[in-house]
């Protein structure tokens, strides 16, 4: 674990084992329609279909497996292996790879600290939602990096400093009232701060409100990170940006806009209707300038235009950007 004492990375792995028994007692995601969100989000990061298809594809934290299965079935991956440490998810994983017979998705136990395939081993990795509960989010970063073959995909996602700043504040008052108990902290959530839930489920279709305020207010433990200290991490694992969603461009968000792929992830807004209505403004605004061009590689954001975009996540989107993502190539 990088520059930490033993100490230190001891009770880091501690924080780590809580979180995914958490995880096992709460399997995240439920009721998720992957479909929707690929098409526009793999876009908007420069990601072509030929990145993934036929290829060998690895998720580091896969939960449930519904992004694994979308790789095996939508994306024809040669082969999608998720692995998380959560026995709970992983069971409802191989349930979801036994009913739907996908031959090509495996489900493993592994920490994602500690990778067992060897260098080199991947044609497209990504982690979405995991490496902040480490302790030691670049550390993991760099292992899935390691196992990338150069010239390989590497997309990563994790929580915004800024967009999760709502959620975090509440996080922090219900961590004062029930340190050690994140049962009694979800029924705090719930009762005192209903509202992201309520609009959540109706994003989710119905999923069990509890299942979600469990993901927010049950962890015990999480990071944040800023969009500067994430490409940090690619540029000292040797991986060259390839783009961001959301985008960290003010002009990339007119090429995001002008996409068909849109119209079918918007529905991921509902409940959220200040992101909604400015979404949909921006893609009146972009159809005029509709492309049929496929960008693989964005421009590298500069730090004003990645601030100016990290407050809009705060303002405009509140805690629908929590989560952030940066796809890049392995050199
Ligand atoms: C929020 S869920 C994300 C699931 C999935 N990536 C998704 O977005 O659908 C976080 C997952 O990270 C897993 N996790 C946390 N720390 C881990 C570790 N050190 N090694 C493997 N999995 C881990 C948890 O068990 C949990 O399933």
């Amino acid at each position: 674990m990088g520059n930490m004492t033993k100490k230190e990375s001891t009770a880091e792995e501690n924080k780590n084992i809580q979180v995914v028994e958490m995880y096992s007692k709460h399997p995240w995601p439920v009721n998720r329609r992957t479909a929707e969100e690929m098409g526009w989000r793999l876009r908007v990061l420069g990601i072509h279909p030929s990145e993934y298809q036929g290829q060998r594809v690895l998720e580091c934290g896969c939960g449930t497996g519904n992004y694994v299965i979308w790789y095996a079935i939508e994306g024809q991956a040669a082969e999608a292996v998720g692995i998380d440490l959560s026995d709970g998810s992983l069971a409802v994983a191989n349930r979801l790879k036994e009913e739907g017979k996908v031959e090509n998705a495996t489900f493993r136990k592994m920490n994602v600290m500690d990778l067992q395939f060897p260098d080199n081993y991947f044609d497209y990795t990504y982690s979405y939602g995991v490496f902040m509960y480490t302790g030691d989010s670049e550390g993991a970063f760099r292992e899935m990096v390691r196992v990338t073959k150069p010239g390989g995909t590497v997309t990563v996602s994790v929580y915004n400093a800024f967009g999760r700043w709502p959620i975090t504040i509440r996080q922090k008052i219900l961590k004062k009232l029930a340190p050690n108990d994140p049962d009694k902290r979800v029924a705090l959530g719930l009762k005192y701060f209903p509202g992201p839930y309520k609009k959540q489920d109706k994003r989710y279709y119905g999923l069990v409100t509890e299942q979600l305020a469990y993901d927010t207010f049950g962890v015990p433990y999480e990071d944040v990170f800023t969009a500067s200290q994430v490409l940090g991490w690619l540029k000292r694992a040797g991986v060259q940006y390839k783009g961001s969603f959301a985008p960290l461009r003010i002009s990339d968000y007119f090429y995001a806009f002008s996409l068909d792929e849109y119209k079918e992830f918007r529905s991921t807004f509902t409940g959220y209707p200040a992101t909604q209505k400015i979404s949909d403004l921006l893609y009146k605004i972009s159809r005029g300038k509709k492309s049929s061009e496929w960008i693989t590689e964005f421009k590298y954001p500069g730090p004003l235009s990645r601030l100016f975009c990290q407050m809009m996540w705060l303002l405009i989107g509140g805690s629908r950007f929590s989560c952030f993502t940066i796809s890049g190539v392995k050199q």
